[in-house]
Formats: structure tokens, sequence, C-alpha cells
């Protein structure tokens, strides 16, 4: 499967969830799983570096593209179970002809207007993507929400998220929690750091991914 992870704004988590999603599919569902960066920003190819520098961990591998990606997706997709794919924050050649062949976008926003106010932007892209490619699938998954349950963030996004029926909305929010920080900087995965809570995000989403698009 090609999961596509992209947005039209910067700084929402795509590469935070890209390398979890990847780590979770790899460890927990042993599957042969590489990471593709398509954003010159090269955040995730050096995740993957920090990574190849530690002994105790399990390696994933990576390569970079870009420009159209088609072509480089379609051949790599045969090579392995899955394809996670990060591309910049904004309407790219990346984003674009990586839609044309994904199996799945996977859209994380922030609970905040700024982040609501890209989607329909976001919608007409998907909507030209699937005149071509009919598999493609996407889901939306609330990033950086507050734990605090007194601040209602999240709620009111999914609501105005239901003018959007063309977008399934994951059931699992992340919080805004230090260990996706911390981890990542150390080439770790949420997985492989001390908060089980940002641990178990993950593998529920990583798992609804999977059963959305099974
Ligand atoms: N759930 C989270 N909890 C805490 N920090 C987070 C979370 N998700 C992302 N971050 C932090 O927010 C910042 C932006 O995240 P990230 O780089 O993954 O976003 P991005 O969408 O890939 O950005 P860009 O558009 O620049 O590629 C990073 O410092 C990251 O560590
Ligand atoms: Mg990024």
């Amino acid at each position: 499967m090609i999961i596509l992870i992209g947005s039209q704004k910067g700084g929402c988590g795509k590469s935070t969830i890209a390398v979890n999603v990847a780590s979770s599919l790899a460890l927990d569902h042993d599957a042969d799983v590489l990471l593709v960066d398509a954003d010159s920003q090269r955040s995730v190819a050096r995740w993957v570096q920090d990574r190849q520098n530690r002994q105790d961990i399990k390696d994933i591998p990576c390569v970079q593209i870009s420009g159209d990606v088609r072509k480089n997706l379609k051949d790599l997709a045969g090579r392995y179970d899955h394809l996670v794919v990060d591309v910049a924050g904004k309407d790219s050649s990346e984003l674009r002809s990586g839609l044309s062949v994904a199996d799945v976008l996977l859209s994380p926003l922030r609970p905040s207007q700024y982040d609501l106010d890209t989607l329909p932007h976001l919608a007409e892209v998907y909507s030209m993507a699937k005149d071509f490619n009919e598999k493609l699938r996407a889901t939306l998954v609330l990033n950086l929400c507050p734990t605090n349950p007194v601040i209602r963030e999240a709620e009111e996004a999914r609501t105005y998220l239901e003018e959007f029926p063309e977008f399934v909305l994951a059931e699992t929010m992340i919080n805004d929690r230090k260990a996706y920080r911390d981890s990542v900087s150390e080439g770790r995965s949420a997985l492989e750091w001390k908060d089980p809570k940002a641990a178990d995000s993950i593998r529920l989403l990583t798992k609804e991914v999977l059963l959305l698009h099974a």
C-alpha cells in the first residue's frame, strides 16, 4: 500500500506521523516498509540517518525522490509491503503526482482554524487526483491536540470536518506530547520511547489506516 502523508499546511506533523506510522508498520506488523522522503527539507531522511547510527533499533530503509514521483513510487511499491511517503507542506508536484498513484492520503491537521481553512483546497486536489486514481482514499488525523480535556478544540474541529464527507476522520487523535518531539530528535519512534500513551496512539492510528484501507 502507498500511504502518502500530505497537507497544504506546514508544521502540522506530517514527518512526525510518517516516521511513526512507518515504525508501527515495521515493528508491530512486521511489514517490509520503505520511507520515501519527497520533501527537500529531508526531515525523514535525517531521522533515518540518526537511526542508522544506533545499534539497538531496527533499520527502516529510506529513499529520497523529487519532482514527478509517479514512476518511482510505482516501481518501489512492487518491492515493499508499504511505502510511507512524506511530502512538503504545500501544493507541490510531489503531492499531486504522488496522489495519482497512492492508495491513501493521510493528512494530519491541527485543530486550529488556520489548518481547517486549508481543507477546501486539499479537497480540490484530492478530487482531481481521484479522477485519475479511483482507488485513492483520504483520511484526516487531528494532530497536536491539547491533552487538557477542558480545551474542546478537537471536538470543534470534528464538527467542522463534517462538511467534508469525502474525508474520513480517524477516530484516533494524536495529542501534543513531548515524547513525539524528543523521540524523533533521536532517530526513534514513539514506540521506542518512554511514553506508553504516545505509543498507543500511533499503534491505534496505524491499525485504523490499515483497516480503513484493507
Ligand atoms: N503530536 C505532536 N506532539 C508534539 N510535538 C509534535 C507533534 N507532532 C509534531 N510535533 C512537532 O511539531 C513540529 C512540526 O512537526 P513536523 O516536522 O512533523 O511537521 P511537518 O508537517 O512535517 O512540517 P513541514 O511542513 O515543515 O514538513 C516538530 O517540531 C515536531 O516535533
Ligand atoms: Mg515535514
